[in-house]
C-alpha cells in the first residue's frame, strides 16, 4: 500500500512516522520548504516525545519526504490530507489550506490515471467535505467521486504531548463516506495497522460531527472542573483535587481530563469549539451550553490574574516569573496557551516579566522579543522575582525547593496546577482550586 500525507504537522509528521517505521511505502508532503528541509534531516520542525527518534528511523525505513504533489498523487493509493484548519477571525474555520491542498490534488489528479481514495483527517465541521472539498477536486481533476477517485473523511483524536502513541494506537477510527468501495480500502487498512481498534462507519456529516462532538466533551468537562475549582478556592479549606478523586470514581464522570487549571489551549479545543458554535448557529441553532464554554474557558485566565493581584496587591513594576509556556507539558505548543494570554495582560498593567518553559521558549521569544526575559534555568527564573506563577505542568516544576525559592526576592508562589506540596513549602502560597 502506498500512502501520502499532505500536511506535516503533528497530525501529519506522526502518521507518517508511524507508517513509515511499519514499512508503508510513504510520501509526506508540506508546502513549507523550510519544514521540508528540517524533517529531511531526520529533525522534527516541534517537540513532540518520540517524534525525532522515529522520524529518523522512518526517514531510514520507507518514508520520503518531499514537496511535490504531482508524484505522490501519481503513485499512491491512499492520500491523507491533514493541513490546518485554523480559526478565522469570526470564529469558524479558516478553509484556506484545505481549499489549496485540494485544488492540487485536483490537479495532479487531472494528469494521471491513477484513482486513489483521498482522506480528509484535518477537522473541519459538517458537510465540508462534501460541499468545500469533492467539488475542487471534481472540478480540476475533470473526474467524478466514485469512479475517478474516492473521497472519505476520517478524524484523528491525537493529543499533542502522546501523538505518537495515540497514532499507533487510537481509541476508534471513524470513516465517513458514501462510496464503499473507498471504505472497504480504508477499512481494511485500518483493521491491518491498527487491529483490534474500533472502527465505525457513517456519512461525511456524522463522521465530521463526531470528530466535534468528542472535542465538545473534553472542553466541557475542563470547563466544569474549572469553575468547580474556582467555588474551592472561595471556600477555606476545600482543594479541587479531592474533590476529583472521588467524582472520578463514578464510572459515569470517570477521571479523565479533570485537572483544573488555567484553562484550556492549544490548537484544537479553543479552535473547535468557536467553530461549532459558528456552524450551529448558521444552521439555525443557539448552542447555550457550548457558548457557556467557550465563554468561561475565556475567563479562566482572570482568575490566574485575580489570585496575584490579592497576593502582590499592585501588579505594576513588579517582577514576576512565569514557569510554563507551552500549552500542556511534553509540547512546545503555544497556540491558544493561556501563559501567552496571562503574558500579554500582565505586560499591559505593567509587570517586568521573566519566563521560563523547557521546550517552548524560542516559539515565545519570537512572540514578544525583548519586551521580556527569557530565564536559562528554573533557578534563574526566580533569582529576585516578587512573585512566581506555575502555568504548565511541567514535572521540573514540582521538584522546585524551598532552596531554589530563596533566591526569589519575595517567596510568593501562585500555583494554577497544585504542583508544589504547600505545607513543606516557605514561601506563601496561593492556588487555584484550594479555598
Ligand atoms: N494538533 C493536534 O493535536 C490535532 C489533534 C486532532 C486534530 N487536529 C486537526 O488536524 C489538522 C492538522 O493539525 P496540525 O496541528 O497537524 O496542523 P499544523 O497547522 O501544525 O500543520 C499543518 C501543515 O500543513 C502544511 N500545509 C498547508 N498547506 C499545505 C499544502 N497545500 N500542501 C502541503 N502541506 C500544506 C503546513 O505547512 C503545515 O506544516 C487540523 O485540522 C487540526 O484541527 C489536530
Amino acid at each position: 500500500m502506498r500512502v501520502a500525507i499532505f500536511g506535516l504537522g503533528v497530525v501529519g509528521l506522526s502518521l507518517a512516522c508511524v507508517l513509515g517505521i511499519k514499512r508503508y511505502s510513504v510520501i509526506g508532503i508540506d508546502s513549507d520548504r523550510n519544514k521540508v528541509s528540517k524533517i529531511r534531516t531526520g529533525m522534527s520542525p516541534f517537540y513532540e516525545p518520540k517524534l525525532d527518534n522515529m522520524l529518523r528511523l522512518a526517514l531510514k525505513k520507507s518514508l520520503e519526504i518531499s514537496t511535490d504533489c504531482n508524484v505522490a498523487v501519481k503513485k499512491c493509493d491512499l492520500i491523507f490530507i491533514t493541513v490546518g484548519t485554523p480559526q478565522s477571525e469570526k470564529g469558524n474555520i479558516n478553509f484556506e489550506q484545505l481549499k489549496r491542498v485540494a485544488e492540487e490534488i485536483g490537479i495532479a489528479l487531472s494528469k494521471t490515471h491513477n484513482s486513489p481514495t483521498i482522506i480528509v483527517k484535518s477537522t473541519v465541521t459538517p458537510r465540508v467535505t462534501q460541499d468545500i472539498v469533492k467539488p475542487i477536486l471534481e472540478k480540476k481533476s475533470n473526474k467524478k467521486t466514485g469512479t475517478g477517485f474516492g473521497l472519505l473523511f476520517n478524524p484523528t483524536f491525537i493529543r499533542e504531548g502522546s501523538a505518537i502513541d495515540d497514532t499507533i494506537k487510537p481509541h476508534v477510527n471513524v470513516i465517513g463516506g458514501y462510496d464503499s468501495k473507498s471504505i472497504r480500502v480504508l477499512e481494511k487498512f485500518c483493521h491491518e495497522l491498527y487491529k483490534k481498534t474500533p472502527v465505525i462507519i457513517t456519512n461525511y456529516q456524522t463522521a465530521e460531527l463526531i470528530k466535534y462532538a468528542n472535542n465538545s466533551f473534553l472542553a466541557a468537562k475542563l470547563g466544569l472542573i474549572n469553575e468547580i475549582a474556582n467555588i474551592c478556592q472561595s471556600l477555606p479549606g476545600t482543594n479541587v483535587d479531592d474533590v476529583v478523586k472521588a467524582i472520578g470514581l463514578d464510572p459515569r464522570i470517570g477521571n479523565l481530563f479533570l485537572k483544573a487549571g488555567p484553562g484550556y489551549g492549544g490548537s484544537c479545543l479553543p479552535k473547535d469549539i468557536p467553530a461549532l458554535i459558528s456552524f450551529s448557529s448558521s444552521i439555525g441553532k443557539n448552542p447555550i451550553i457550548l457558548k457557556a464554554i467557550h465563554r468561561s474557558n475565556t475567563f479562566q485566565v482572570k482568575s490566574v490574574i485575580s489570585l496575584i493581584e490579592n497576593a502582590i496587591k499592585k501588579i505594576d513594576d513588579k517582577k514576576i516569573t512565569i514557569l510554563g509556556l507551552s500549552f500542556k507539558e511534553q509540547s512546545d505548543e503555544i497556540r491558544e496557551s493561556v501563559s501567552i494570554k496571562l503574558i500579554n495582560l500582565l505586560l499591559k498593567k505593567g509587570a517586568r516579566l521573566t519566563v521560563h518553559d523547557p521546550s517552548a521558549i524560542e516559539n515565545v521569544r519570537m512572540l514578544f522579543g525583548n519586551k521580556i526575559r527569557y530565564a536559562i534555568s528554573i533557578k534563574d527564573a526566580l533569582k529576585q522575582s516578587q512573585c512566581a506563577v506555575i502555568m504548565t505542568p511541567w514535572k521540573e516544576y514540582s521538584h522546585i525547593t524551598n532552596k531554589d525559592l530563596c533566591l526569589m526576592k519575595k517567596r510568593m508562589i501562585i500555583d494554577t496546577r497544585r504542583l508544589l506540596d504547600a505545607p513543606n513549602l516557605d514561601a506563601e502560597y496561593h492556588a487555584i482550586g484550594i479555598g
